[in-house]
């Protein structure tokens, strides 16, 4: 029998956690194989969901697990040869029961994920989650409004 894929469930609760959950994430990220860039790459996006959960919902708790599977097609209108072989991946999801993340300014970080969302005084640059979508291979945000916002991130190998 194949060994468990490794992971971690923590709370998250104040900025710094950021921190240790980044870390935490890194070594899965060893393990499954990502590059040293993809590794870092796969830090600073656990350090921006994190800091979202904290800053802007009040704290949630972070899940980070090794994955195996096969990547989906990222263009399938290109009949392209596929590789059909699993692969590994790490995947993060970050959930919180905050106010939700307004699902216009949820798929304009999507869409033009350079270009930060519109500011108001006292708030963030705006581009921490634009950041995410492109660091990482795929993005789902699921939110409702006033009761909480669910974030899947994955990062293959
Ligand atoms: N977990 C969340 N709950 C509620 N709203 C959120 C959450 N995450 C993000 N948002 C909303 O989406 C906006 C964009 O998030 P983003 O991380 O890109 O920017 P930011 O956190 O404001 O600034 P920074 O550039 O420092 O990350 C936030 O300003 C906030 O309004
Ligand atoms: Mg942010």
């Amino acid at each position: 029998m194949s060994s468990p894929l490794p992971s971690f469930t923590l709370p998250v609760r104040r900025e710094e956690d950021r921190f240790a959950c980044a870390a935490e994430g890194v070594r899965i990220a060893r393990w499954a194989g990502l590059s040293d860039r993809a590794q870092q790459e796969l830090a600073i996006a656990i350090a921006e969901l994190v800091s979202n959960a904290v800053r802007h919902a009040g704290g949630g708790e972070i899940e980070v697990r090794a994955i195996r599977g096969v990547p989906p097609n990222p263009n399938p209108s290109i009949a392209s040869p596929v590789d059909k072989n699993p692969r590994l991946g790490v995947e993060v999801i970050v959930r919180d029961s905050g106010p939700g993340i307004d699902p216009k300014l949820a798929t304009a970080t999507e869409e033009s994920s350079s270009t930060p969302v519109p500011r108001l005084p006292g708030q963030g640059l705006g581009i921490g989650l634009g950041a995410v979508h492109r660091l990482m291979s795929s993005v789902v945000i699921r939110s409702a409004p006033g009761i909480s916002t669910e974030v899947v991130a994955i990062k293959w190998a």
